[in-house]
């Protein structure tokens, strides 16, 4: 059997188990790697040597899985040929990794797309997230959207996933988190922050990743919402929203950019950016009648 006829739940799988087998090399090489580079990755953010090394460990690695096709990642302009056809692999290399320098939680994320990019969310067959806080952990499903089962994994120093909990939003919400400067929110969607202060505390680490891993485990809301300057917010659809999306839903929560499932955003570029709503489904409801 070719790779390409491989099963994509299967290559999913195994994409998974790759980037966790990579987790231990990008954590050791954090610490040399805190210094900036020339120029800007192609969502115009600056370039950490981090960044860098990370995208080349995970690309060399997830090319090598059997029925991978494709990888893109944040910090490349163009999609890299594994092969074609198949899997396509998405990858945010370091999310958040303005938080190296404060030394703060970052992440790697993962999207496996069944078919070519850009692609739907409706189209993944897994996705994942590597946290690298105080422990490594992965929170990973495999599956259609809908279907899969959401778990945490801890990530040992020899790259193994320990299997941990199953995901499962709690019932009542205790956090929130929202990105971008609060002068530049809409006014709609300020409104909503101000009913949603009401009820819930602050936590926000500047890292989508960690503030997403705060709301799967207290439940909650996080946002990078449209911003007055950047109305489709700053997060991208392939690499950040769809993955989180996947997760979320799959917790047991919802995902929204204002209007609709985060799933079924029409995809149309590999670096198109999208307004990101997570959280408990009664949130998320509340927000989409806010912005409506
Ligand atoms: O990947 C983009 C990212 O680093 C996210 O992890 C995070 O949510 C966001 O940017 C924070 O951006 P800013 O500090 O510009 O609000
Ligand atoms: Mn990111």
């Amino acid at each position: 059997m070719s790779g390409q006829d491989r099963d994509p739940v299967a290559v999913a799988e195994a994409a998974l188990e790759t980037v966790a087998a990579v987790a231990p090399d990008v954590r050791d090489g954090l610490p040399g790697r805190r210094r900036y580079l020339e120029g800007e990755n192609p969502s115009g953010e600056e370039v950490l040597a981090a960044d860098v090394y990370a995208d080349d460990l995970l690309e060399e690695a997830l090319s090598d899985v059997d029925g991978v096709g494709t990888y893109a990642s944040e910090e490349r302009e163009s999609a890299v040929d594994a092969g074609g056809g198949g899997v396509s692999v998405a990858v945010d290399p370091l999310d958040g990794s303005s938080n190296l320098k404060s030394n703060n939680p970052m992440g790697t994320v993962v999207a496996a797309y069944d078919g070519d990019l850009p692609a739907s969310g409706r189209d993944l067959v897994g996705a994942g997230f590597v946290l690298y806080g105080p422990v490594t952990t992965m929170v990973a499903g495999v599956g259609a959207p809908g279907d899969a089962t959401i778990r945490e994994y801890l990530v040992t120093d020899d790259g193994e996933r320990e299997p941990l909990d199953r995901v499962d939003l709690p019932d009542d919400p205790t956090v929130y988190g929202f990105g971008g400067r609060v002068p530049d929110w809409p006014d709609d969607f300020a409104a909503y922050v101000d009913e949603v202060e009401e009820e819930l505390k602050l936590r926000y680490g500047g890292a989508m990743i960690a503030d997403v891993s705060q709301v799967l485990s207290y439940g909650g809301v996080f946002a990078y919402p449209a911003l007055e300057s950047a109305p489709d917010g700053k997060l991208r659809l392939q690499f950040e929203g769809n993955p989180v999306a996947y997760l979320v839903e799959g917790a047991g929560g919802r995902s929204s950019d204002g209007d609709r499932s985060l799933l079924d955003v029409p995809a149309t570029g590999i670096h198109q950016r999208v307004p990101v709503h997570v959280g408990n489904a009664e949130l998320i409801e509340r927000l989409e009648s806010a912005l409506s």
